[in-house]
Order: C-alpha cells, then structure tokens, then sequence
C-alpha cells in the first residue's frame, strides 16, 4: 500500500497518453509500467499498473493536479500532498449554486472592493487568473469599457461558465483553461494582471508570481485582493462563531492559505516587483445599518455549505451549526456588528 501511494504522488503533467514505457510525462516523473492520459473533460488523470485513479475514489486531475507530488524532470521532489483532484480539494466547489455565489458576490464587491482606485484604459490588456465563472472579469469590462480581456482558469467547467457569463453580458474575452502558474502567454503580453480570492486557494503561490512578472509587459501592473481571514470579528463574541471562523482557517490551511494577504506585498517584493503596495480594507457593518443582514448572508453563503467538510477535518459539527445559527441571529440583536478586512496589493513589473 505505501509503495502505491508513493506511486500515486507522483504528479503527471502531459499532455497526450503516454505509453507505459515512457519515463518522463511532462515534468513528472513515470515510474515502472505507469501512465498518465488526457482526461476527456479537459484534465488529467493517471493510471498506475492498470489501476484507474477514479477506482480510488478519485475523479481526475485537473491542470496543476492539486495534491499530487510533483518531481522536476531529474526526480527531486518539487512539493506533494495527498492525491486529490481539484474538484474535491477546492473550497468551494464547482456547483451550479457556487457558480451563482460567486457573480452574486462579484456585485456585493464591485464598488467596495473590486474596482475602486484601479486605473486600467480602453485598448489595454488584462489578464485576470483564477477567473472562475467570470463574475469579477465582467465586472472588469463593465467598468473599464474598452478593456481587452483575458481570463484563465485551473478548470475547464469554470471557463465553460465564463463564456456563458461574459457573452450574457454583452463582453468579449480570451478564456482558457490553464494554470496560474505555468501561464499559455509570451513573454510581456499583458499591460495589467488581476487577482482575486486566487492565492488564498493555492499552497504554493511563488510559481504564479513569477509568471506573472513573466507576462507583464515592463512597467505592467498586478493588483491582488484577498481575505484574511483570521481579521473576521463579530460582536458581541460568540463561542461557537469563534469555533466556525478557526474551522474555516482550518480547512483553509489544508487546500490553500488563509492568511496569505498579509504576505503579499512582501511576496511580491520577493519576486522582483516594483513600487510594491498593500494595505488592508476594513469592511464594518452594524445594527441599523441594512447592509449588516446581507453581509451576514452573504458569510453564510460560503460557510454553511462547508459545514459537512469542516466536520469530515474532525470539528464537532453540532458546534459549527449553532456557529452558523448565532451568526444568523446577529442581524436581529439590539447591538450586533461584523468587521472584516481583505487586503489589496499592488506592483509593477520591473521597467
Ligand atoms: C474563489 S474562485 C474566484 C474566482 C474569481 N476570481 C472570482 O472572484 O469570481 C477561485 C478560482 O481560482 C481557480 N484556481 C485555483 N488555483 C488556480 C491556478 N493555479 N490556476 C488557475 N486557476 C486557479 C479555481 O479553479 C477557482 O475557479
């Protein structure tokens, strides 16, 4: 068993099937009679002595094959984790519900957060990574009319529903699917790349910096926006709340990082960015204000359908439902507030 889990780390990267005898796929390493073929829904899934990964319970691997190990072309191990397609170790998921959360959550952030204090002109190009089903992208074309838009996405359902969604919206864009970090674009293609509630689903986030310093055109800006989400503070305290935000820090951990926008500037220093900028965003809504009950659903939107995953990392699930209960109840008490801060963080390409 431990030999065929070790087998089963091994990340395929490729890009048609290979043969048994192959010793390389992409950049991962095969060893003894193992293959990997290109999955029909656009991903890829590999198969170690005749065993198809998805009789293990997996579905398949998408680009960037979440939690498999990956080996550079001489063997050393570039980081690993448990086999997990991407579809099941992403937070969220890809449901059709999620699908909606997520344009409804681009317009609840469009004016607060998304769009202010960006400068982006007619006839430049944007590259947003991590584009999803094309929520904020649009948001992005709607407000910066003239913007040439492009979008990349891990997933193949998710590029299928951006499509759907920018041309809904009367938008035209280049969608692809792809990998953040190992972008399909030349060298400095980009006068602009945008990143939004990205890198806190990714474990290892340097490999998308440097591409994206790699496609920026010298002098292009990158503009991050993520949430920490340890600077979550509800009022008045409540256990079981308090027990619900460490679960989501918890689950957060395993598939990505919770608090990675508070290491942005300082990433994006370290990957060679100039005039670097990041700073925190205070968001606080209180009784007597109308946008604390849609602020609370907007929470509850993502955290009580994650309630069965955080329970499965071993969290009293009892607990985690009376969290979701007093959160509910909180727009309804005499003195109640929430506060959250998300972070942007700016750069440039070196010039
Ligand atoms: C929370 S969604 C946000 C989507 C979009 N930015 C928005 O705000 O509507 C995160 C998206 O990032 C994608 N993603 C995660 N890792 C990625 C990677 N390495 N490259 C490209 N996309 C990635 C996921 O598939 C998912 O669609």
């Amino acid at each position: 068993m431990a030999a065929a889990m070790r087998r089963l780390w091994v990340f395929f990267w490729c890009v048609g099937a290979v043969p048994a005898s192959a010793q390389v796929c992409g950049n991962g390493v095969l060893e003894g009679d193992e293959y990997c073929e290109v999955d029909p829904r656009g991903g890829y899934y590999f198969n170690v002595s005749g065993l198809d990964c998805r009789d293990l319970g997996f579905d398949y691997c998408t680009l960037g094959c979440v939690g498999c190990e990956m080996h550079a072309p001489d063997g050393a191990p570039l980081g690993r984790d448990t086999l997990r397609p991407m579809s099941e170790g992403y937070i969220h998921g890809y449901s059709e519900e999620e699908r909606r959360r997520l344009v409804a959550q681009a317009e609840l952030w469009r004016e607060r957060f998304l769009v202010p204090g960006l400068d982006y002109r007619a006839g430049e190009k944007l590259l947003e990574i991590g584009c999803g089903v094309g929520a904020v992208l649009a948001v992005l074309g709607e407000h910066f009319p003239g913007l040439n838009l492009t979008g990349v996405d891990l997933v193949p359902s998710q590029i299928a529903a951006a499509k759907d969604e920018l041309a809904s919206r009367g938008l035209r864009a280049d969608l692809r699917v792809a990998d953040a970090g190992a972008l399909p674009f030349d060298d400095a293609s980009f006068d602009h790349v945008y990143g939004v509630w990205v890198l806190e689903h990714v474990r290892e986030p340097h490999p998308i910096l440097r591409e994206v310093r790699r496609v920026l055109r010298p002098g292009g800006t990158v503009a991050f926006h993520e949430t920490d989400y340890a600077m979550f503070h509800v009022f008045p305290d409540h256990p079981d709340v308090a027990y619900l935000g460490e679960a989501q820090r918890a689950l957060f951990r395993r598939e990505g990082d919770p608090h990675v926008a508070r290491a942005l500037g300082a990433r994006l220093v370290a990957t060679g960015f100039e005039d670097v900028t990041s700073g925190p965003m205070g968001f606080h809504y209180f009784t007597g204000d109308p946008e604390l009950a849609r602020f609370t659903d907007y929470l509850l939107g993502f955290l009580e359908p994650m309630v069965p995953r955080l329970a499965e990392l071993g969290f009293d699930e009892a607990r985690l439902r009376e969290g979701v209960a007093a959160m509910r109840a909180l727009p309804s008490l005499p003195e109640a507030s929430i506060t959250q801060f998300a972070f942007r963080a700016t750069a440039r390409a070196p010039r």
